[in-house]
């Protein structure tokens, strides 16, 4: 016996922005599960902008997604079969089978999730971007209370995170987003101390000085180009950079020129680390506990930009890059 799935395949890779044209929605057939394999049925599958760069041909910390084949990611669903001791039908679980209805998946790649929490936290606050986040402030800046933080991209899915347990620990936030509806939630609601809206910022090192006049500790960066700049020119003496992504460039068909201030690294001995969340995954157990807490608390608001649809997906990953979403962007199937 076969099931029949809906999936979403790479038809050809972009050069410049996706467009709906670099996918398909396939109809396929899959085998039911074999021992030690699960049927699962997607409520929830992630997009995110990394995705970006494995549409391409290249090396990288991540296989490129295959032609013509089905892609994947990170998505949470519900077991509809289990031929897995370890699970019973109806477990609310997370995997990495997205992209896709249903999925025949190997039980060791799954893991049930906490039925207290929206089941789709866990490819937001409570999932990779969310531990990136906690990563990126604990484990890389050893963000400590009192100190200054710049973050871009800061109102998407990463950089909310960042504000907000930046916030938790008594940091100073100074946030960096694409229009004035983001930046009017992360002043207002979340409560960071300082916004510049970079689309209306002719002089981005100018807002950023005037912002944090006594410069800044830490810089988590999503964006890099002329954010990261900005970040060189405004560092104290020893600051950590966070190098998380640079979403700025991510589209572009030629590399992007370095900074041009890089030379303030080594005038300011600035540290600059990059960062790959599944290097950290030790740190899941920690991160879920916490995180649980902050949310059941009302601590870390979960603020989502909900797409609905499978065939929808291509334009919510697109979306990512035109600044579409508030919070984490996600497809509701
Ligand atoms: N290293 C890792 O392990 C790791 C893990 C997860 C994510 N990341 C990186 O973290 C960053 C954020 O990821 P996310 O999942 O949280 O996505 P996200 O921030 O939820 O969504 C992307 C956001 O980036 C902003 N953006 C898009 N194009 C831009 C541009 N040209 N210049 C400035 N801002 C732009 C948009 O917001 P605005 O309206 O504010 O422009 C958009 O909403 C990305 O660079 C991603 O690659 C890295």
């Amino acid at each position: 016996m076969s099931i029949e799935v809906r999936e979403i395949h790479l038809r050809r890779r972009p050069i410049g922005l996706p467009t709906p044209e670099h996918f398909d929605l396939v109809s396929n057939r899959i085998r039911e599960p074999e021992p030690g394999q699960l049927l699962v049925r997607n409520t929830w599958m992630s997009v995110d902008p990394y995705m970006r760069g494995r549409m391409d041909e290249r090396k990288s910390y991540i296989a490129p997604f295959r032609l013509g084949e089905a892609m994947d990611g990170a998505a949470v669903g519900v077991v509809e079969f289990s031929n897995d001791p370890a699970f019973s039908v109806g477990d609310a679980v997370v995997h990495f089978a997205g992209w896709r209805d249903f999925a025949v998946i190997d039980a060791a790649t799954a893991r049930r999730i906490d039925p207290e929490l929206p089941a789709q936290a866990y490819l937001g606050a409570l999932g990779f971007p969310g531990l990136t986040a906690y990563v990126g402030l604990t484990r890389i800046a050893n963000a400590r209370q009192g100190e200054t933080i710049f973050v871009s991209a800061a109102s998407g899915a990463v950089g909310s995170i960042v504000a907000q347990i930046a916030k938790l620990g008594g940091l100073r936030v100074i946030a960096s987003v694409g229009s004035a509806d983001k930046a009017a939630w992360l002043r207002n609601e979340i409560g960071v101390d300082a916004v510049i809206n970079y689309r209306e910022t002719a002089d981005l090192t100018a807002a950023l000085a005037a912002a944090a006049p006594e410069g800044i500790h830490i810089y988590f960066d999503n964006v890099g180009g002329d954010h990261l700049e900005a970040a060189l020119a405004a560092a104290q003496t020893h600051a950590r950079f966070v190098l998380c992504g640079m979403i700025s460039g991510y589209n572009s068909d030629a590399p992007a020129s370095g900074p041009r201030n890089i030379f303030q690294a080594i005038e300011k001995r600035i540290r600059l680390q990059g960062l790959i969340v599944s290097d950290h995954i030790d740190l899941i157990p920690e991160f879920e506990r916490k995180m649980g807490v902050w949310i059941k608390e009302g601590k870390v608001a979960l603020r989502e930009t909900v797409v609905d649809g499978l065939d929808n997906a291509p334009d919510a990953f697109i979306g990512l890059f035109k600044g579409a979403n508030t919070g984490k962007m996600l497809v509701r199937l």
